[in-house]
């Protein structure tokens, strides 16, 4: 059998790792072995505190035996079942308790297997939707400069990370992009929403006199921009690109891979921010990171309008060979099962003070210039080096995880976003090996 738990001796050449300077990890890498609850394991036997669920996903901690046992039941009883004009009880099983779980007008969920493929997915069913009402000429999506939606053409595209972008030419057609909510000079150390930016919807606004309403399909925004390094959206901000959506008969996306599952302490992020989004993408904690799935939660209105003509034909010409995969199904009951049953979302809520407190304790380290948080997450932004962006930063990443804390690392801010299981020694913890990080750093 395949062990994951020995040291590591292989040829290191083969794999094209994402995301990842690939030359200089194989110079010095880093390996995980082992997980369980708050802490990895590395191929040395060090134990490491996981300071971000894994990628924002793992919101129940590692290792959960019920996830784990649920995927082993469903692989002894049915390990793949035909997607397409076939299923299985378990995808509706789990579309219907998401449905109940999601914003009251979001019934009906599209299953998927990536971030990536929820919003391309979401994207593809906001253009098929006009069509159907005979706006087809509405193909035009607005994202926002720092958003992530992941790495499709069409998420890229709406995306607004230029490394995501440069390499990789015109993508979808039709773009345009709001202003980022970032705001150093307003909104720095602010604890939880920032007070000043909500105008910045505004500037929906010019891009609707600009293109014309009658172009434009959908808004796609992370309600907190997650992997951008933490932007907490201004009070009043999602509330009014919701009000001039609306008013313009334009879709609003909600892109809540990172929001998703108890990270701001509510079920999603629209319930935190009390703005409800038309379509909204979700994964990651979907099934506590086990197996790889995503989902698309629409809203009655757009699949009333696709449902419609002889009952024969296939409403939307899109799907994945992996979409409701059983063993994927399973894990997400199970998580769910968990968040309900240890009522984890409401855990978040309530440290989110304490959390406050605690990382907002590090403003006065050396080149801090801004704490960001809300719910489990925070962003701490360090001054870049003369002429040398994102190396602090990543020095800051490196020297956290030989101290044994795990966080996340863009440019030079550092993400934190723990399991929700977290206990106050080890949020104490976390922001003790950080701050002494930061100020061994030059
Ligand atoms: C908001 C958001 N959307 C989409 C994605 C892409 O998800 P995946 O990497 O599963 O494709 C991510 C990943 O971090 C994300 O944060």
């Amino acid at each position: 059998m395949p062990d994951s738990t020995h040291r590591t001796n292989n040829n290191l050449q083969a794999y094209w790792m994402p995301f990842t300077a690939n030359r200089q990890f194989k110079e010095a890498p880093r390996m995980l072995v082992g997980a369980k609850g708050m802490y990895y394991t590395t191929d040395e036997g060090k134990k490491v505190l996981d300071g971000c669920a894994g990628m924002w996903c793992v919101n129940a901690g590692h290792g959960r035996e019920q996830i784990t046992e649920a995927i082993r039941f469903q692989a002894g009883q049915m390990d793949y079942a035909t997607a397409f004009q076939m299923s299985h009880p378990l995808a509706f099983e789990l579309s219907s308790r998401l449905a109940n779980q999601l914003p009251s007008t979001l019934d009906h969920v599209f299953l998927a297997n990536s971030g990536s493929e929820a919003v391309d997915t979401a994207l593809k069913i906001a253009l098929a939707y006009h069509r159907a009402r005979g706006e087809g000429n509405r193909t035009r999506f607005i994202g926002r400069e720092r958003g992530y939606h992941g790495v499709g053409f069409g998420g890229t595209a709406v995306g607004g990370i230029v490394n995501n972008r440069k390499q990789f030419g015109n993508m979808l057609g039709g773009v345009d992009h709001l202003p980022h909510t970032h705001n150093l000079e307003k909104n720095s150390f602010s604890r939880g929403q920032p007070l000043w930016g909500n105008e910045l919807a505004n500037s929906l606004e010019n891009l609707v006199a600009l293109h014309d309403a009658s172009t434009i399909a959908a808004v796609i925004v992370e309600p907190m921009a997650g992997s951008t390094g933490v932007l907490i959206p201004p009070v009043g901000y999602l509330d009014r690109l919701r009000e001039i959506c609306t008013r313009h008969g334009i879709l609003l996306i909600f892109d809540e891979v990172i929001t998703g599952f108890g990270r701001t302490g509510a079920s999603f992020g629209a319930e935190r921010f009390n703005v409800q989004p038309d379509l909204m993408t979700m994964a990651k904690g979907l099934t506590n990171g086990a197996v790889p799935m995503s989902a698309v939660g629409i809203n009655n209105l757009i699949y009333d309008a696709l449902m419609e003509g002889p009952p024969e034909i296939i409403e939307l010409f899109h799907g994945y060979t992996y979409s409701g995969h059983p063993l994927a199904c399973a894990a997400a009951l199970a998580a769910l099962e968990i968040y309900e049953n240890e009522r984890l979302f409401d855990r978040c809520a309530e440290l989110e003070l304490y959390w406050e407190d605690a990382v907002h304790s590090l403003r006065d380290r050396k080149n801090v210039i801004d704490i960001r948080n809300i719910g489990l997450v925070a962003g701490i932004e360090l001054l870049p080096r003369d002429g040398a962006p994102a190396a602090r930063g990543y020095d800051c990443f490196i020297q956290c995880f030989r101290e044994g804390l795990l966080l996340r690392q863009t440019g030079d801010t550092v993400a934190l976003a723990p399991p929700l299981i977290i206990e106050k020694e080890e949020i104490d913890r976390t922001v003790e090996i950080l701050g002494n990080v930061i100020n061994s750093l030059d």
